[in-house]
């Protein structure tokens, strides 16, 4: 563990000279000063003074060695459509999309919200803004429309770039009435609506501000757009994820650490080298997507593999067939996916040619140790867990297998990548724990290159979410439980919020009650995760209905329940959608009136909530038993 051991204690002891080294794998168009701005903790400033640009680093940069070798190629099985795309060819792509959002007026420093399913546009959209100094946020096309709208609000864009569909399992979902409602619901009002038409659906947009994208395209075939050259701290993108209260959070990353931190995170963790090809099964819409589909591996001149579908359509055979097809070497998901494709036929995964492949990475949501020990077997290659955020933007703990090849533990990710200086905490004193024993998984400062250099507007937010949760010290809270072994390894033994991990999707179930709430018949309402054998957890919803419905029939019930469900899908998206609602009469709390949502869960996963002191009325624990009961029955 020696190599592993040096290299991660250089970065922490000496960050500035560390990353100094790393900075020289991108391209600075003005070289930085300062390697490390610590003049204002918690937040730091990497690179300061360099000033850099991301879409160069992933495009422009390559051309002259490997214009003709594949940036990208787009595979959907769900219209059938299979596009690859050399250097050169993205090249052009990005410049045209680049001149159509400059001829809709979007420059440095303005926000485009880019609302697209799994589409090659979707890629050209986040580095045309990168390229003109735009910064982009992209929305998961999974989200509806209120959610849309919230993100409008807070992220005010100069600029949405949607389709006419979005299209999964074989089911056509129509984007522009979602847009349509979305932009009539937002205070602010955005200018322009770029439309990229897959001919799916008919476009329902009935804003007057709808521009079609192919004519403008084709007026901008042959335009160059010059790189903005950004400091390197200024604003690449906004992505929202979920946290504690229903408001999400726009987590912002800067340009010069974002790029350095990849392109190392490509050598030290993920060993991919120009000419590999990578295939990231994610969505554009998480940050898995933003960091591992479109911008690292083509900062490190990989061919990267974007697929629009599931793992089981036309059969579980297709993303082994996919490895084979296009000689992929990495491939990256999520544990949710193989535990899907583990209840396939065997003879699919084997009658693959999966010699290309070299590692398998993993990351999102835990890897359960009978997934782990299947998917090693079945492959027989490495199989690398990764933990990380969308905070962070990289992997926090791993298996560097590029600075060492460490072995793997079941059960745990792997020890501290390097620049993250992670400590495992007291939840009460704040003192780091001893090895084996269970705390709050902290970071401390500085936060290394690539990590969020703030919330987007909400400075302050940033401070008082982030830095402030830990007793006595001003360290950086992942809000995951951990324990790190006498090795460095570290388990991570769930959230210590609010917020649930859906498939791994990552939900706040905050979020979830405001829109069952919004519904005339909810009185009150708790939304617990409840272990689930596939998706690892799902929500379930346990809610007290107002007056006269409260009496209604069992069938009034069971509609209700139906029609509360439908209301999530219609605020959040139906990747939010409670797995359960169940009625009750009364919620279990505290006598200071906190909701006992671990006490709710632990019921609804079978197990007894163990001593509760200071609950109010024990009965209500009894009523969530038995309504639970009742549902079983059914
Ligand atoms: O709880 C941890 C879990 O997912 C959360 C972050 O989710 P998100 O912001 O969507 O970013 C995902 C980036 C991969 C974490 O706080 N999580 C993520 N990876 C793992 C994990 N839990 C266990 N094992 C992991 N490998």
């Amino acid at each position: 563990m020696t190599r592993y051991r040096d290299f991660h204690r250089r970065s922490i002891d000496n960050p500035e000279a560390f990353w100094r080294e790393e900075a020289r794998r991108i391209h600075w168009h003005t070289p930085f000063g300062t390697v490390l701005d610590r003049s204002k903790p918690p937040f730091a400033r990497w690179f300061v003074g360099g000033r850099t640009n991301l879409c160069h680093n992933a495009v422009d940069r390559h051309l002259a060695e490997r214009a003709q070798q594949n940036a990208l190629v787009y595979v959907s099985t769900e219209t059938g459509i299979e596009r690859h795309y050399t250097y050169a060819e993205l090249y052009g792509e990005i410049n045209r999309m680049a001149a159509v959002m400059r001829s809709l007026g979007v420059k440095r420093g303005d926000v485009v919200l880019i609302y697209l399913p799994m589409i090659p546009e979707a890629l050209f959209a986040m580095l045309a803004c990168a390229r003109l100094g735009a910064i982009h946020s992209v929305v998961f096309g999974g989200f509806a429309a209120p959610n849309l709208a919230a993100r409008i609000d807070d992220a005010k864009p100069a600029l949405i770039v949607t389709a006419d569909a979005g299209a999964r399992a074989g089911k056509v979902v129509d984007y522009t009435p979602l847009v349509d409602e979305a932009l009539s619901r937002a205070k602010h009002k955005t200018p322009h609506v770029l439309l990229i038409d897959r001919q799916l659906a008919p476009a329902r947009l009935t804003a007057p501000y709808l521009v079609a994208y192919e004519p403008l395209r084709e007026q901008f075939f042959d335009v160059h757009i010059p790189c903005e050259w950004l400091e390197s701290n200024e604003p690449s993108y906004v992505l929202y994820t979920s946290g504690t209260t229903g408001k999400p959070k726009g987590v912002q990353r800067d340009v010069g650490g974002y790029a350095v931190a990849l392109a190392a995170s490509m050598e030290y963790i993920f060993e991919g080298k120009p000419g590999d090809t990578m295939f990231t099964a994610s969505d554009v819409g998480w940050v898995v997507g933003h960091s591992y589909i479109v911008y690292a591996p083509l900062i490190a001149g990989l061919t990267t593999v974007m697929y629009e579908g599931t793992p089981i359509r036309p059969d579980g055979g297709i993303w082994w067939r996919l490895v084979e097809q296009h000689k992929i070497n990495l491939m990256f998901t999520a544990p949710t996916a193989l535990r899907v494709l583990k209840k396939q036929d065997p003879a699919l995964m084997k009658a693959a040619d999966l010699s290309s492949l070299r590692t398998l990475f993993l990351a999102g949501e835990p890897l359960d140790q009978p997934t782990a020990e299947w998917i090693t077997n079945a492959l027989n290659k490495p199989v690398i867990d990764n933990y990380w955020q969308t905070e962070t933007g990289w992997p926090m703990l791993a298996i560097p297998r590029g600075i060492e090849a460490l072995p793997t533990k079941l059960g745990s990710p792997g020890v501290p990548s390097v620049g993250y200086s992670l400590t495992v905490r007291d939840e009460l004193t704040g003192e780091p724990c001893a090895a084996g024993e269970k705390g709050v998984l902290t970071l401390d400062y500085p936060l290394p290159p690539g990590c969020m250099s703030t919330v987007w507007g909400d400075d302050k937010r940033f401070v008082s979410t982030y830095w402030s949760s830990v007793p006595n010290q001003q360290v950086y809270s992942t809000f995951d439980w951990g324990v790190q072994d006498e090795d460095g390894y570290v388990t991570i033994l769930g959230r210590t919020d609010d917020v649930i991990n859906v498939a791994g999707h990552r939900l706040g179930t905050r979020e979830i009650e405001e829109a069952l709430s919004s519904h005339a018949a909810v009185a009150e309402v708790a939304v617990v995760g409840v272990t689930d054998p596939v998706k690892g957890q799902v929500a379930m919803a346990f809610v007290v209905l107002r007056g006269a419905q409260a009496d209604g029939d069992p069938s009034e019930r069971a509609r209700l329940a139906t029609e509360l469900a439908t209301t999530v899908d219609r605020h959040l998206g139906s990747i939010a959608r409670p797995a359960r609602v169940v009625m009750v009469s009364m919620l279990p709390k505290t006598r200071s009136g906190k909701l006992l949502r671990r006490a709710i869960a632990a019921l609804a996963e079978g197990r007894e909530p163990g001593d509760l002191p200071t609950i109010e009325d024990p009965a209500a624990l009894q009523q969530v038993r038995e309504a639970l009961g009742d549902g079983a029955k059914k």
